[in-house]
């Protein structure tokens, strides 16, 4: 509907375009940025705590409850038992129980909750439950799973292509397998929901979420309210990274539930422990793939088996699976190609959205992959990732995905051109062979990886989004829309939108806290599309008001309407009359004009058909490179990031620092995932399935000393080709894959390390023990004794 509106903006100037801060920096650092367990507390509010499976999978054989509720300061204790209509939060598929009730089916899962006066008290007496379970054995591997035919989901096949022919011709082939972990979000902010009942049985639900509409319907369908009943407040995140777009509703619907049956306010913040036991991760990958190319290593045809761990349930594995299938080619060109997705059930916690969405599951395979062709025919893996590129030109043959969709915008090429210059890569791969070649017990590697990211939901109808913008009679403006904000700056950006669209400087700008009372039917701030959309509806609506106001200021001056200028705080008309913004909008008001008003956005192009895989699902692709050298102890596995270059491409951007900000959070989260963060469950006894990293003490996030020690990030300039607001992209996920120039590095020095023709299989996260592990069976030396594989 409002793609009719002409969007006329003159060039980003003053607002948009401009390296301000974040819109809440100054409470950020200073301590006053209010979170959800900052709000003050209301009287007589309860606090919640949940008592969680000791047992992987089995019957429950006894949940005695009674001292629980015989407890100090215990008010009220709910299982499954008490859920109004449905004891299910699952977003998509309806296979999530709010509570376990009679099978476990992970350690960790919620049995019931316990309503205190005080927090100390509601986690003290969930200690008193007696739980007795009849166990099973758990399945706790995607081989098991595979073995099994254990899946929360049935398999996938997709083929494109001849690839039976692209085998038979194709002068050489390779095959492998690889393995890649999960990856815990670890947000500052764990999960935490604060429900307010009100008059006339409504309720206020105030939760940390990527997704505040799902949270207000997911709450409905357990409790049996109706929509207009409830209302989901969100002011801000600390941190999400996927881990609040569906995840956060098993607490809202427990803090809700509470509300409901005790008709007071509640509140459920998990504790660090708890909630990264209790809540799902990045999916782990575990593939078979073969390859056929040509002399230069040019794809011929690929077949790959992806087998992920989803989990006891589907939560959104099915759009996390979708999305690696469509980027198993990253920014390759394939003809020919077979993928068999295998969405495994484990009983482990149900994985789910983070950074990427599938996506870097899926270009890691291909990265290996084209790491391992580079190694066979003995040439430098750059040159075969350049030839391996779609073309640069589309009309002309190899600019189709595998999924049909044709590649108009393609700068892989432009930017690896200027990276691998800017990087000096050339000249210092010699230098790192010359000092490989001098060097017994340090190797280092040097590696560059590009990136091609599809920007839009899969899902068709996700991308839209409505905004509303307020014009107050003072002349200060408000905005609220659909999307969250959880550190990305994504309200930094509308509010330079706004601010650009109505010529005022920032400060006249404020956002308010995203509410589903406010901007109803709102989609997750997911796919990085977060300003993509709501920059798009807030422009739409700023666009409006202005209109009347450029009306108002025509009339009142007889001069023409689409001449009047809106800046620095002014608005001028073409017979040079001139009002302060703030003193037309005042006669605007005494005149009766609307001054506020609605935006709407869906994004145009795209369709998309999940059944078949095939169509045109994202509106554009964001692109970038790496280049990152690191440095191996071949005696300990320890590794270092040396240097790392970057160049990434956000089209025209809307904020440059905040941008940069995305690049380094991402590309250093990436970098975590291959390297350090490594998720260890129990294998087997009597606590088999626990989750052992369950603290930062075990768990090992990347930290200010992890970074690379020269570490240049700079932006690509050039503005986006699709439409989008002011031609920025979208830069919220796609750098987080970079991270794999890291594990390429890490492969070239582990590769430096053993003789040329021996095989070389690292895992990833590529751990200390995971260097040391693929240096000694490519050494062909015998493994030490070590504890069972991790679980992937
Ligand atoms: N940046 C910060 N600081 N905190 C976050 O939680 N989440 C990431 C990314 N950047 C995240 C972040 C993820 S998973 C997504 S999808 C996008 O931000 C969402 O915001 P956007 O759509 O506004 O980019
Ligand atoms: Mo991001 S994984 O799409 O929330």
């Amino acid at each position: 509907m409002n793609q009719s509106i002409e969007i006329k903006h003159s060039k980003p100037s003053t607002k948009a375009g401009q390296s301000i801060p974040h819109e809440s920096a100054h409470l950020h650092v200073t301590g006053q940025a209010s979170y959800i367990d900052d709000l003050p507390e209301l009287e007589d509010t309860l606090h919640l705590a949940v008592g969680f499976s000791k047992c992987a999978k089995g019957k429950i054989t006894q949940l005695d409850l009674h001292a629980v509720r015989q407890a100090q300061g215990v008010v009220a204790v709910y299982t499954a038992d008490d859920v109004t209509i449905e004891n299910n939060w699952g977003a998509i598929v309806k296979d999530d129980p709010i509570f376990a009730k009679d099978q476990v089916e992970f350690y960790g899962q919620a049995l019931f909750v316990v309503a205190a006066k005080t927090y100390q008290q509601a986690r003290q007496a969930v200690r008193l439950a007696q739980v007795t379970y009849e166990a099973e054995t758990p399945i706790l591997s995607i081989k098991e799973a595979i073995a099994q035919q254990s899946w929360v989901l049935p398999p996938v096949d997709f083929s494109q292509g001849d690839v039976a022919e692209a085998f038979e011709h194709a002068p050489h082939q390779l095959s492998g397998e690889i393995e890649l972990g999960g990856q815990e979000h670890f947000y500052l902010e764990g999960q935490i929901s604060y429900a307010v009942p009100h008059e006339d049985d409504q309720l206020k639900v105030y939760c940390s979420t990527q997704h505040p509409t799902e949270m207000q319907l997911l709450i409905c369908h357990a409790l049996g309210y109706q929509m207009h009943q409830v209302s989901v407040e969100t002011r801000r995140m600390g941190g999400g990274f996927g881990g609040k777009e569906s995840q956060s509703a098993q607490w809202a619907c427990i803090a809700a539930l509470a509300a409901q049956h005790s008709g007071r306010p509640c509140k459920l913040r998990l504790d660090r422990d708890d909630d990264m036991s209790a809540t799902g991760k990045r999916h782990g990958f575990a593939y078979e793939w073969s390859v056929a190319f040509d002399d230069q290593g040019v794809l011929q045809g690929l077949k790959v088996q992806l087998a992920s761990n989803c989990g006891f349930s589907a939560d959104l594995s099915g759009p996390v699976n979708e999305r690696a299938i469509c980027h198993i080619g990253n920014a390759y060109y394939l003809n020919a190609v077979q993928l068999r997705n295998l969405r495994c059930k484990t009983n482990t916690v149900s994985n789910t959205a983070y950074r990427g969405f599938g996506g870097p599951q899926g270009m890691f395979v291909i990265e290996n992959i084209l790491d391992d062709i580079a190694r066979y025919l003995k040439c430098d893996p750059v040159l075969l990732r350049q030839r391996n590129f779609f073309a640069e030109k589309s009309g002309f043959g190899r600019d189709r995905t595998h999924y049909g969709a044709e590649v108009r915008d393609n700068v892989a090429p432009k930017i690896v051109t200027e990276l691998l210059e800017s990087s000096q890569y050339f000249q210092r791969k010699q230098a790192i062979e010359a000092f490989n070649a001098h060097h017994e017990i340090l190797k280092r590697g040097i590696a560059l990886t590009p990136l091609m990211f599809g920007i839009s939901f899969n899902a068709v109808h996700f991308n839209q989004a409505g905004a509303l913008v307020y014009v107050y009679m003072d002349g200060t403006v408000a905005i609220t829309h659909g999307g969250t904000e959880m550190g990305q700056g994504l309200y930094t950006k509308v509010r330079q939108v706004a601010a650009h669209e109505l010529g005022l400087s920032i400060e006249n700008v404020r956002l308010i806290a995203t509410d589903t009372s406010r901007v109803p039917n709102t989609s997750a701030t997911a796919a990085s599309s977060g300003a993509d959309l709501n920059g798009k509806a807030v422009q739409h609506a700023c666009i409006k008001i202005r209109e009347r106001l450029a009306k108002l200021a025509a009339e009142i001056s007889q001069s023409d309407e689409a001449q009047v200028q809106f800046e620095n705080n002014q608005v001028t008309t073409a017979n040079n009359q001139s009002w302060a913004f703030s003193d037309l909008v005042n006669r605007a008001y005494m005149a009766r004009v609307q001054l506020w008003d609605s935006g709407f956005y869906k994004t145009p192009e795209i369709h998309y058909d999940q059944v078949n895989h095939l169509g045109r699902p994202f509106f554009y692709y964001a692109y970038g490179a790496a280049v990152s050298e690191v440095a191996i102890d071949t005696l300990t596995g320890e590794m270092k990031v040396l240097r790392t270059d970057i160049l990434h491409d956000v089209g025209r951007s809307i904020n440059p620092a905040i941008d940069i900000g995305q690049i380094e959070g991402g590309f250093i989260q990436g970098m975590g995932w291959l390297t350090t963060e490594e998720l260890y469950w129990q294998p087997d006894g009597a606590h088999a399935g626990r989750l052992f990293t369950h603290a930062p003490s075990t768990y090992k996030i990347p930290t200010s000393v992890d970074i690379p020690h020269v570490f240049n990030v700079k932006l690509f300039d050039q503005e986006n080709v699709a439409d989008t607001i002011y031609r920025s992209k979208a830069v919220g996920e796609p750098p987080f894959m970079l991270g794999l120039s890291v594990f390429s590095a890490i492969k070239q020095a582990v590769q430096a390390a053993i003789p040329d023709d021996a095989p070389l299989v690292l895992n990833a996260p590529a751990t200390a023990e995971e260097i040391l592990r693929a240096i000694t069976i490519g050494r062909g030396q015998a493994l030490p004794d070590r504890p069972q594989p991790h679980l992937r």
